[in-house]
Protein backbone atom coordinates (compact mmCIF):
# COMPACT_ATOMS: atom_id res chain seq x y z
CA UNK A 1 0.00 0.00 0.00
CA UNK A 2 1.21 3.49 -0.94
CA UNK A 3 0.69 5.76 1.76
CA UNK A 4 0.67 9.38 0.89
CA UNK A 5 0.03 11.43 4.14
CA UNK A 6 -0.82 15.18 3.22
CA UNK A 7 -1.44 18.72 5.81
CA UNK A 8 -5.22 19.01 5.33
CA UNK A 9 -8.53 18.04 3.66
CA UNK A 10 -7.89 20.78 0.76
CA UNK A 11 -4.25 19.41 -0.17
CA UNK A 12 -6.18 15.63 0.08
CA UNK A 13 -8.31 16.84 -2.90
CA UNK A 14 -6.01 18.30 -4.69
CA UNK A 15 -3.94 15.39 -4.78
CA UNK A 16 -6.33 13.23 -5.58
CA UNK A 17 -7.67 15.56 -8.28
CA UNK A 18 -4.10 15.74 -9.64
CA UNK A 19 -4.05 11.41 -9.47
CA UNK A 20 -7.28 11.37 -11.38
CA UNK A 21 -5.93 14.03 -14.06
CA UNK A 22 -3.21 12.30 -14.69
CA UNK A 23 -5.00 8.80 -15.39
CA UNK A 24 -7.18 10.52 -17.82
CA UNK A 25 -4.47 11.76 -19.50
CA UNK A 26 -2.81 8.74 -19.98
CA UNK A 27 -6.12 6.78 -21.25
CA UNK A 28 -8.53 9.50 -22.67
CA UNK A 29 -11.24 6.37 -22.30
CA UNK A 30 -10.36 5.28 -18.90
CA UNK A 31 -13.08 3.40 -16.85
CA UNK A 32 -13.47 5.19 -13.32
CA UNK A 33 -15.45 3.75 -10.52
CA UNK A 34 -16.61 6.51 -8.43
CA UNK A 35 -17.34 6.74 -4.92
CA UNK A 36 -20.40 9.34 -2.79
CA UNK A 37 -20.12 10.59 0.47
CA UNK A 38 -18.44 13.93 1.85
CA UNK A 39 -14.55 12.72 1.44
CA UNK A 40 -14.52 12.72 -2.13
CA UNK A 41 -16.09 16.13 -2.88
CA UNK A 42 -13.08 18.26 -2.78
CA UNK A 43 -11.39 16.01 -5.11
CA UNK A 44 -14.61 16.65 -7.57
CA UNK A 45 -14.45 19.87 -7.60
CA UNK A 46 -10.53 19.86 -8.48
CA UNK A 47 -11.80 18.18 -11.65
CA UNK A 48 -14.28 20.40 -12.49
CA UNK A 49 -11.72 23.21 -11.62
CA UNK A 50 -8.99 21.14 -14.45
CA UNK A 51 -12.05 20.35 -16.74
CA UNK A 52 -13.25 24.27 -16.80
CA UNK A 53 -9.65 25.26 -17.30
CA UNK A 54 -9.35 23.38 -19.63
CA UNK A 55 -6.81 20.39 -18.66
CA UNK A 56 -9.03 17.68 -19.06
CA UNK A 57 -11.82 15.94 -21.12
CA UNK A 58 -14.41 13.56 -19.40
CA UNK A 59 -15.98 13.48 -23.44
CA UNK A 60 -14.72 9.31 -23.38
CA UNK A 61 -14.43 8.53 -19.47
CA UNK A 62 -16.82 5.98 -18.32
CA UNK A 63 -17.99 5.85 -14.65
CA UNK A 64 -19.69 3.19 -12.73
CA UNK A 65 -20.65 4.35 -9.09
CA UNK A 66 -20.06 2.34 -5.99
CA UNK A 67 -23.39 1.56 -4.73
CA UNK A 68 -26.72 3.25 -3.91
CA UNK A 69 -29.38 3.05 -1.52
CA UNK A 70 -32.31 0.71 -2.13
CA UNK A 71 -35.76 2.23 -2.36
CA UNK A 72 -34.43 5.73 -3.52
CA UNK A 73 -35.18 6.83 -6.90
CA UNK A 74 -32.63 8.84 -9.35
CA UNK A 75 -35.01 11.59 -8.41
CA UNK A 76 -34.29 11.16 -4.80
CA UNK A 77 -32.24 14.23 -3.46
CA UNK A 78 -30.48 11.88 -1.40
CA UNK A 79 -29.77 8.92 -3.68
CA UNK A 80 -26.57 8.58 -5.55
CA UNK A 81 -28.07 9.22 -8.61
CA UNK A 82 -28.67 12.90 -7.58
CA UNK A 83 -25.74 13.10 -5.42
CA UNK A 84 -23.75 12.59 -8.38
CA UNK A 85 -25.11 14.83 -10.76
CA UNK A 86 -25.26 17.54 -8.59
CA UNK A 87 -21.52 17.16 -7.48
CA UNK A 88 -20.14 16.31 -10.69
CA UNK A 89 -21.65 15.34 -13.52
CA UNK A 90 -23.43 17.99 -14.39
CA UNK A 91 -20.42 20.35 -14.10
CA UNK A 92 -18.25 18.34 -17.09
CA UNK A 93 -18.89 17.41 -20.48
CA UNK A 94 -19.09 13.57 -19.78
CA UNK A 95 -21.63 11.57 -21.91
CA UNK A 96 -24.21 10.55 -20.18
CA UNK A 97 -24.40 7.46 -21.78
CA UNK A 98 -20.83 6.67 -20.70
CA UNK A 99 -22.05 6.69 -16.66
CA UNK A 100 -23.18 3.43 -15.04
CA UNK A 101 -25.57 3.63 -11.70
CA UNK A 102 -27.17 0.80 -9.92
CA UNK A 103 -30.71 1.48 -10.04
CA UNK A 104 -32.21 1.56 -6.67
CA UNK A 105 -35.80 0.90 -7.24
CA UNK A 106 -35.30 -2.18 -9.92
CA UNK A 107 -37.91 -4.41 -9.26
CA UNK A 108 -35.60 -7.36 -9.93
CA UNK A 109 -32.46 -7.08 -7.73
CA UNK A 110 -30.25 -10.18 -9.18
CA UNK A 111 -30.95 -9.12 -12.66
CA UNK A 112 -30.17 -5.41 -11.81
CA UNK A 113 -26.29 -6.54 -10.21
CA UNK A 114 -25.72 -9.40 -12.87
CA UNK A 115 -26.28 -6.32 -15.27
CA UNK A 116 -23.87 -3.84 -13.34
CA UNK A 117 -21.58 -6.65 -13.03
CA UNK A 118 -22.08 -7.38 -17.40
CA UNK A 119 -21.66 -3.68 -18.21
CA UNK A 120 -18.37 -3.43 -16.12
CA UNK A 121 -16.95 -6.49 -17.98
CA UNK A 122 -18.15 -5.31 -21.07
CA UNK A 123 -16.14 -1.31 -20.91
CA UNK A 124 -13.15 -3.66 -19.95
CA UNK A 125 -13.17 -3.44 -16.16
CA UNK A 126 -12.64 -0.75 -14.21
CA UNK A 127 -8.90 1.10 -14.10
CA UNK A 128 -9.02 3.29 -11.55
CA UNK A 129 -11.48 3.08 -8.24
CA UNK A 130 -11.97 5.67 -5.71
CA UNK A 131 -12.87 4.79 -2.12
CA UNK A 132 -14.32 6.58 1.03
CA UNK A 133 -14.37 4.41 4.09
CA UNK A 134 -16.58 4.37 6.17
CA UNK A 135 -16.20 4.37 9.93
CA UNK A 136 -16.65 1.26 10.31
CA UNK A 137 -14.24 0.14 7.63
CA UNK A 138 -17.27 -0.38 4.96
CA UNK A 139 -16.25 0.09 1.36
CA UNK A 140 -18.80 1.26 -0.59
CA UNK A 141 -21.60 -0.43 1.73
CA UNK A 142 -20.08 -3.82 1.78
CA UNK A 143 -21.06 -3.62 5.97
CA UNK A 144 -18.15 -5.53 8.60
CA UNK A 145 -19.99 -9.58 8.30
CA UNK A 146 -18.55 -13.06 9.26
CA UNK A 147 -17.96 -13.00 5.12
CA UNK A 148 -18.32 -10.56 2.45
CA UNK A 149 -19.44 -10.75 -1.12
CA UNK A 150 -17.58 -10.90 -4.47
CA UNK A 151 -19.88 -9.43 -6.49
CA UNK A 152 -22.77 -6.40 -6.71
CA UNK A 153 -25.28 -6.95 -4.07
CA UNK A 154 -28.21 -6.32 -1.97
CA UNK A 155 -27.04 -5.58 1.14
CA UNK A 156 -28.62 -4.85 4.76
CA UNK A 157 -26.89 -1.78 6.34
CA UNK A 158 -25.72 -1.62 9.72
CA UNK A 159 -26.89 0.05 12.40
CA UNK A 160 -23.92 2.13 12.66
CA UNK A 161 -24.31 3.22 8.94
CA UNK A 162 -27.91 4.08 9.28
CA UNK A 163 -26.81 5.91 12.51
CA UNK A 164 -23.99 7.71 10.40
CA UNK A 165 -26.28 8.59 7.19
CA UNK A 166 -29.45 10.24 9.96
CA UNK A 167 -27.67 13.59 9.37
CA UNK A 168 -28.86 13.71 5.33
CA UNK A 169 -32.35 12.86 6.11
CA UNK A 170 -35.10 14.32 8.18
CA UNK A 171 -35.56 11.26 10.84
CA UNK A 172 -33.89 7.84 10.89
CA UNK A 173 -37.12 6.29 9.45
CA UNK A 174 -36.31 7.86 6.17
CA UNK A 175 -32.90 6.86 5.75
CA UNK A 176 -32.74 3.31 3.96
CA UNK A 177 -32.14 -0.08 5.67
CA UNK A 178 -30.91 -1.43 2.35
CA UNK A 179 -28.49 -0.65 -0.36
CA UNK A 180 -26.87 -2.49 -3.60
CA UNK A 181 -23.29 -2.27 -3.54
CA UNK A 182 -20.57 -3.32 -5.79
CA UNK A 183 -19.26 -6.35 -4.19
CA UNK A 184 -15.87 -6.40 -2.73
CA UNK A 185 -14.37 -8.65 -5.50
CA UNK A 186 -15.71 -6.49 -8.23
CA UNK A 187 -13.76 -3.61 -6.42
CA UNK A 188 -10.67 -5.49 -5.72
CA UNK A 189 -10.37 -6.39 -9.48
CA UNK A 190 -9.83 -2.57 -10.34
CA UNK A 191 -6.54 -1.94 -11.64
CA UNK A 192 -5.63 1.02 -9.21
CA UNK A 193 -7.75 2.08 -6.44
CA UNK A 194 -7.42 5.65 -4.71
CA UNK A 195 -8.36 5.41 -0.89
CA UNK A 196 -9.33 8.28 0.90
CA UNK A 197 -10.12 9.50 4.30
CA UNK A 198 -9.98 12.98 6.44
CA UNK A 199 -10.47 13.93 10.23
CA UNK A 200 -9.97 12.11 13.35
CA UNK A 201 -12.83 10.16 13.60
CA UNK A 202 -11.42 7.84 11.12
CA UNK A 203 -7.75 7.25 12.43
CA UNK A 204 -8.91 4.28 14.80
CA UNK A 205 -10.19 2.48 11.13
CA UNK A 206 -7.77 3.56 9.33
CA UNK A 207 -4.99 1.77 11.69
CA UNK A 208 -6.69 -1.14 11.04
CA UNK A 209 -7.02 -0.64 7.43
CA UNK A 210 -3.51 -0.47 7.31
CA UNK A 211 -1.66 -2.06 10.08
CA UNK A 212 -4.21 -4.48 11.03
CA UNK A 213 -4.95 -8.00 9.75
CA UNK A 214 -6.99 -8.84 7.35
CA UNK A 215 -10.25 -9.26 8.33
CA UNK A 216 -14.20 -9.15 6.95
CA UNK A 217 -14.94 -7.19 10.04
CA UNK A 218 -13.11 -4.26 8.81
CA UNK A 219 -13.82 -4.61 5.00
CA UNK A 220 -11.14 -2.11 4.21
CA UNK A 221 -8.08 -4.42 5.42
CA UNK A 222 -8.80 -6.32 2.16
CA UNK A 223 -7.08 -3.53 0.14
CA UNK A 224 -3.43 -4.80 1.79
CA UNK A 225 -3.82 -7.67 -0.61
CA UNK A 226 -4.17 -5.54 -3.79
CA UNK A 227 -1.36 -4.33 -5.68
CA UNK A 228 -2.01 -1.17 -6.46
CA UNK A 229 -3.46 0.70 -3.94
CA UNK A 230 -2.84 4.37 -2.68
CA UNK A 231 -4.09 5.94 0.45
CA UNK A 232 -4.40 9.45 0.86
CA UNK A 233 -4.69 10.60 4.07
CA UNK A 234 -4.53 14.11 5.88
CA UNK A 235 -2.49 14.57 9.24
CA UNK A 236 -5.55 14.20 11.14
CA UNK A 237 -6.84 11.01 9.95
CA UNK A 238 -3.01 9.56 9.93
CA UNK A 239 -2.45 11.19 13.70
CA UNK A 240 -2.14 7.22 15.08
CA UNK A 241 -0.58 5.32 12.40
C1 LIG B 1 -21.24 5.92 2.54
C2 LIG B 1 -20.80 5.39 1.17
C3 LIG B 1 -19.32 5.03 1.18
C4 LIG B 1 -18.52 6.16 1.76
C5 LIG B 1 -18.95 6.40 3.18
C6 LIG B 1 -18.16 7.47 3.92
O1 LIG B 1 -21.48 4.90 3.43
N1 LIG B 1 -21.55 4.26 0.77
O2 LIG B 1 -18.92 4.74 -0.15
O3 LIG B 1 -17.16 5.85 1.72
O4 LIG B 1 -20.31 6.80 3.15
O5 LIG B 1 -18.67 8.73 3.70
P1 LIG B 1 -17.96 10.07 4.11
O6 LIG B 1 -16.89 10.30 3.07
O7 LIG B 1 -19.04 11.11 4.05
O8 LIG B 1 -17.39 9.88 5.46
Amino acid sequence: MNVVIVKNYQELSVRAAQLVADQITRKKNIVLGLATGQTPVGMYQGLIKKYKKGEIDFSQVVTFNLDEYYGLSPEHPQSYHYFMWDTFFQHININKEKIYLLNGITDNIDEECQRFEDLIKKRGGIDLQILGIGDNGHLGFNEPAIGLKSKTHLVNLSKATIHANVKYFNDIKEVPRQALTMGIGTIMKAEKIILLASGRKKSPVIVKTIKGPVSTEVPATVLQLHNEVTIILDQDVASKL
